[in-house]
């Protein structure tokens, strides 16, 4: 299972040490929710940001670009320290060509679907993606609520990563709450978004929103059968 801590719901008055906090508390990955106030209607960082982090973590950084033709962006995202960059398939005009892109430049590809667009979208990319994000909220705002819908989806998903033997990650991203992640994970989600409802929900510490999301996580994730 993979935590990806989404720095818009960081502190941003204190950001450096809020990720002190969550490297401590063992998230494994940054999530960064990039956004153009076209494709979504919100507005939040850009590739300053990410090279201005860069040197104070480890941390892998995942890079969810919400930006309308993010091929025009994908170079200055990788070099300002972008391990995994993940684009919206209704955004580009030529999705294969921009995962394709993201490969070139070294960094890691994912593919990210909103939760009415069909996984149909994926067929001819799933050679080209090493993640496929499943948005579990329409984007834009962090504190909204999951839409149901987007829970079989993820199972079909899952179901078709393994009958074709794709180790792709299977990431969630919206109202990851203890509750939902764990529906999520039973259903085939192995990465997670984690956002308000959960490492960064109110009157918890980075350590104990990240502990019970691991917890609610493994509690969900289907044993192996005949695994000891
Ligand atoms: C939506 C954002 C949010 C954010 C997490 O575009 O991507 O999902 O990461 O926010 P919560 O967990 O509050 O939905
Ligand atoms: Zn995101």
């Amino acid at each position: 299972m993979i935590i990806s801590a989404s720095l818009m719901c960081a502190d941003l008055t204190r950001l450096g040490e809020d990720i002190a906090e969550l490297e401590a508390a063992g998230v494994d990955w940054l999530h960064f929710d990039i956004m153009d106030g076209h494709f979504v209607p919100n507005l939040t960082f850009g590739p300053d940001l990410v090279r201005n982090l860069r040197p104070i973590t480890k941390l892998p950084f995942d890079v969810h670009l919400m930006i309308e033709e993010p091929i025009r962006h994908l170079d200055r995202f990788r070099e300002a320290g972008s391990d995994i960059i993940v684009v919206h398939a209704e955004a580009c005009g030529h999705l294969q060509r921009t995962l394709a892109a993201i490969r070139d430049l070294g960094a890691q590809a994912g593919v990210a679907l909103n939760p009415s667009t069909p996984l149909s979208a994926l067929d001819y990319v799933l050679g080209d993606v090493d993640l496929i994000l499943l948005m579990t909220v329409n984007p834009g705002y962090a504190g909204q609520k999951l839409i149901p819908s987007t829970i079989p989806k993820i199972a079909e998903l899952a179901e078709r990563l393994a009958r074709e033997k794709r180790s792709i990650h299977l990431q969630v991203d919206g109202n990851v709450s203890f509750e939902n992640a764990r529906t999520m994970a039973a259903n085939g989600a192995n990465c997670f978004v984690a956002g308000s409802s959960s490492v960064f929900a109110e009157g918890m510490t980075r350590a104990e929103g990240t502990r019970r999301l691991r917890e609610a996580v493994l509690a969900g994730t289907p044993t192996r059968q005949g695994s000891y």
